[in-house]
């Protein structure tokens, strides 16, 4: 059975989508069959693993979209997409998966589990399944992801806007959680952090002040390398792994695994 992690944000970019890459990156390269599923009808992730017109091509059935649509019947297998990259497979969305980008998300029915249904159905095939949200969290595409997710990831950036709508990020927990009540929060981690600037440390000591082990260790910085793996398509750890943004989030996705056995652990206790 996979883990599936949905990374998501009250905000626009936030760094959702570099994470999913890198991070799913990291535990491909280290021999984990890991699907990313495009739940942003922007399809960033999508065009980065498949190319602009590769998404363009795409059929609607072929797309995560297809998920949402009544009048489909979608087959798991045409789903999942193999990409150039040993051990990293893809889920598209494409601009089709717009139309199903409706708020209130929570008055729809069984439309919300829809994603759910089709990550228990590939899960088996799977180490990892990581799901890249579109930055408005209460609309029906993250509501569906937090409902398919057993853990949820949020990046955010070190100033005052990106820690105001932490706010908002809470309120969808607690409404997934009506019905997903496996889901853990494994918590926010600072992404895009620039050293030596102080408002950066200000507003990290004041989210750790406030957030306490809510706030991951690991912070992830601005760095010219991120930049360039995402201009060649590649994760970081393809890219350059010798690169200390490269190390250091390898140590996020290492964070993110001992999170997840610790939250385990209390589980097995209580
Ligand atoms: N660590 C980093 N260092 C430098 N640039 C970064 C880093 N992380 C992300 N970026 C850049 O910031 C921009 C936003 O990142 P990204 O697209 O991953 O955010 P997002 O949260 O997915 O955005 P959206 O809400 O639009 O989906 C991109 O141009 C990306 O290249
Ligand atoms: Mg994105």
């Amino acid at each position: 059975m996979a883990k599936s992690i949905a990374c998501f944000a009250n905000k626009g970019g936030t760094g959702k989508t570099t994470s999913v890459v890198n991070i799913g990156g990291i535990y491909a390269g280290q021999g984990a069959r890991t699907l990313m599923i495009d739940m942003d009808p922007q399809s960033s992730l999508s065009k980065f693993f498949l190319g602009s017109d590769g998404v363009h091509g795409l059929y609607p059935n072929q797309t995560v979209a297809s998920l949402f649509d009544e009048a489909c019947i979608p087959n798991p297998k045409d789903l999942v997409h193999a990409t150039q990259f040993e051990n990293i497979f893809v889920t598209p969305a494409s601009e089709h998966l717009k139309k199903h980008n409706k708020p209130e998300p929570y008055k729809l029915g069984e439309i919300q589990t829809v994603l759910r249904d089709f990550v228990s159905d590939v899960s088996d095939q799977f180490d990892f399944i990581l799901i890249d949200c579109a930055p408005d969290v209460s609309n029906l595409p993250t509501r569906a992801s937090l409902i398919a997710a057993d853990y949820a990831i949020a990046p955010i950036l070190p100033e005052r806007f990106s820690v105001q709508a932490i706010a908002g990020v809470d309120t969808e927990l607690a409404r997934a959680r009506d019905i997903n009540n496996r889901l853990v929060f494994l918590g926010y981690f600072l992404s895009q952090r620039r050293s030596r600037l102080g408002l950066h440390d200000a507003t990290e000591s004041n989210l750790r002040s406030v957030q306490g082990e809510r706030v991951f260790e690991t912070v992830i910085p601005q760095a010219v390398a991120v930049a360039e793996a995402q201009q060649m398509g590649q994760p970081i750890t393809i890219y350059d792994a010798s690169t200390s943004a490269a190390k250091i989030t390898a140590q996020l996705a290492a964070e993110i695994l001992t999170r997840i056995a610790n939250q385990n652990q209390t589980r097995r206790a209580a």
